[in-house]
Parts: structure tokens; C-alpha cells; sequence
């Protein structure tokens, strides 16, 4: 079977292909256009597996792209590709658009004349994507459910959420078979040091200041990125076409809170050097239009398809802080490029 995965030089991009690339039977074709926060490093004793080729592309260039898909005619796709993180998108929105929804409709349009002319029977197109698509809860709002109207609040978001429309549209209309996840946030290894989880594992390892928005008291529900990966090949094997699902593991923390445990940690990890790691954390000017809190309603993942996970994330949090304290140098080299 052949994969095609877009923009799978990116943190869950690598994740997912590590994992997959176990599967014999899958032929993976990975497309990015290699931007700054692209780590083909990650994949350097991936590349020379003969079920893993990647051709440079950007999924905003039509042409380019839909030469490559006729060329290796893909069974499935994953749809990873996109600018993703909220404070560029505030700073510098058009890559947000052009990748992200023209990307995807040059995409979805690429599966249409794909499918029209070869009639290929049990494709499916997998569009990842996210919880902040739903907008901002307040303390006690229910989570988010597959139900949830759309409420997009940053340039990001609402890039997202105008992919996902497309992507529903593009199945409704031109009988497209897709697959829609909205996911919550992911922190595990190989995330580009400008999220919040390796920008404070960063600053504690460098004894620098830990930036934490406004009051801190931000809500997000945290995932760790292989049950992501778990969850997304599920719904891949045994989604019901057409459907969309919400991926999450009931986890909500604020990014205090967040700040606090990882500090805690560094504490407990070098006691010898009596350094208290919490006196780091200093508040900055609040991002504009910050959303409050994102919190997901997995039960249907759970009850249609079986999802499960395990409780464990300090666990988690623990690996992903030893991952980055593993690769210091890596990291100081790629918050350089940044
Ligand atoms: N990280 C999270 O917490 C999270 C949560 C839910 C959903 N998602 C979604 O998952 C997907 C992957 O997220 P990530 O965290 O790996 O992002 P990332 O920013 O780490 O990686 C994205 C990758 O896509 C590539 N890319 C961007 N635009 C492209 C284009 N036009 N053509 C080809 N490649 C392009 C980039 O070069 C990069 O390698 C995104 O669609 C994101 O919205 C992420």
C-alpha cells in the first residue's frame, strides 16, 4: 500500500512516518516544502529504508504537486502540511493562507481528477487537524465535540477550520473519501523549539527566563504525540468515510501549572545544584486574542472505535523533557534558526 504524507518533516509528521515505516507493507511518500521548522535529520536513518521517499514540495504549488501524485498514485494520504503555530500566523498571516487552505484545496481538487480518472477504489484522504478550530471555552463550558460550531479566534485557527471546510465540501460534492481529526495539543519529541513545551524545557536548561503569557492560567489539554499517532491510524483503518473525529486524552492543564511540573522536575533532576527552577517563570504581555481553554470530548473515538489510553503523563512529560536534555545541541543549534 502507498502513503502519501504531506508535510511530514514536521514534529508529528516525523512521529507518525517513525512509527509507520515499521509496517512492511507500506510504501511511505513523504512531501514538504522544507521550511524552518522542517527537521529532516530526524528521519536521516529512515531515508535509506527502500518503502521511504521524499520529494521537496510545496503543497501551495498545483503544477508541481499534482505531478507527483499522478507519478506515484497514492492508496491514501495524510494531509499534515501546514503553517502551525499561532504567533506566526498573528505576525505574518499570508503563508497561513497559502498553505494551508490553498494547499489543501490544491490538494483536494489533485484527489478529484485523481479519482475521476483512475476510479480507485478504497482511497482515502486523512485531513489532520485541530481542536482550535472550535474556538475558546470558559471554566465551564463541555468540551468540544465533533458537533461543536466552528469559532475560530486566530489567523491559524481559521486557516484550519477553512481546510476542514473544504475538505467536508470537496466529500459532500465530489464524492471525496475523507477523513476529518480534530486533535488537542501535542508535546513529545521532535517539536520545533517555539511551542510551549520545548521553549520552557529550553529556558530551564539554559537557566533563562521562562515566558508564560498573562496570568499563565490558559487551559490546554494535552496529548502525548504517539497516542496521536495511535489514534490517527485508527482512523485511518476503521473511520466511517465522511466522518470526523476528536482526538484527545482528557487532560487539561494551565500553562502555569505546565510551567510549574516541568520546573519541578528540573528541581528534582539536579538537586545537587540547589537552583529552585520555578524562580524562571516570568509572565509576559498576553498573546492577542489568546483563546482561555480548549478541551476535548473524545467518547466518540472511544465508543465507535475503540481508542484507548493510558493516564500516565508525567511520564510522558518526563521522556519528552530527558528527549530535548538528550539533544541540547541540537536544540540550542534549532532555536538559532528559528
Ligand atoms: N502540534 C499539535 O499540537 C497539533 C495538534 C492538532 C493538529 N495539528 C495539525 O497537525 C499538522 C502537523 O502539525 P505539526 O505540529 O507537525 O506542525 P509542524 O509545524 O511541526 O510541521 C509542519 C510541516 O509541514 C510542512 N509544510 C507547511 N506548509 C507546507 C506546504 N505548503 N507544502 C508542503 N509542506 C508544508 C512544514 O515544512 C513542516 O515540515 C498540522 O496540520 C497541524 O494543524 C497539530
Amino acid at each position: 500500500m502507498k502513503i502519501l504524507i504531506t508535510g511530514g518533516l514536521g514534529f508529528i509528521g516525523i512521529n507518525l512516518i517513525k512509527d509507520i515505516i515499521k509496517n512492511k507493507k507500506i510504501k511511505i511518500f513523504n512531501v514538504d516544502k522544507i521550511s524552518y521548522c522542517s527537521m529532516p535529520e530526524a528521519l536521516d536513518n529512515i531515508k535509506i529504508n527502500k518503502n521511504y521517499n521524499f520529494k521537496k514540495i510545496d503543497i501551495y504549488d498545483y503544477s508541481k504537486f499534482k505531478r507527483y501524485f499522478f507519478k506515484i498514485k497514492p492508496d491514501q494520504v495524510i494531509n499534515l502540511a501546514a503553517e502551525s503555530h499561532v504567533d506566526n500566523s498573528i505576525k505574518n498571516p499570508d503563508v497561513f493562507i497559502k498553505s494551508n487552505i490553498i494547499g489543501t484545496y490544491n490538494l483536494l481538487k489533485i484527489c478529484n481528477e485523481y479519482l475521476t480518472i483512475t476510479k480507485k477504489k478504497n482511497f482515502k484522504l486523512l485531513h489532520v487537524s485541530t481542536d482550535e478550530v472550535f474556538g475558546s471555552l470558559n471554566e465551564k463550558s463541555i468540551a468540544f465535540t465533533e458537533n461543536s460550531n466552528f469559532n475560530p479566534n486566530s489567523p491559524y485557527s481559521s486557516s484550519k477550520a477553512s481546510s476542514d471546510l473544504l475538505v467536508k465540501a470537496w466529500h459532500k460534492t465530489f464524492k471525496i473519501p475523507i477523513l476529518i481529526t480534530n486533535c488537542s495539543n501535542n508535546f513529545g519529541p521532535w517539536q520545533f523549539p517555539e511551542k510551549l513545551i520545548p521553549v520552557i524545557i529550553n529556558q530551564c536548561i539554559n537557566k533563562k527566563p521562562i515566558p508564560i503569557y498573562g496570568n499563565g492560567k490558559n487551559i490546554r489539554d494535552w496529548i502525548f504525540v504517539k497516542d496521536h499517532i495511535r489514534a490517527l491510524k485508527l482512523v485511518l483503518s476503521k473511520g466511517k468515510i465522511g466522518q470526523t473525529y476528536n482526538i484527545g486524552t482528557n487532560n487539561e492543564k494551565n500553562n502555569l501549572k505546565l510551567a510549574n511540573l516541568i520546573c519541578e522536575y528540573f528541581n528534582k533532576k539536579y538537586k545537587k545544584d540547589k537552583f529552585n527552577y520555578q524562580t524562571l517563570i516570568s509572565f509576559v504581555d498576553d498573546r492577542k486574542g489568546h483563546d482561555y481553554r480548549y478541551a476535548i470530548n473524545n467518547k466518540k473515538i472511544k465508543n465507535q472505535l475503540g481508542f484507548k489510553y493510558k493516564k500516565n503523563f508525567m511520564k510522558n512529560l518526563e521522556i519528552t523533557i530527558n528527549w530535548y536534555i538528550d539533544n541540547k545541541e541540537w536544540l540550542r543549534k534549532k532555536r538559532k534558526t528559528k
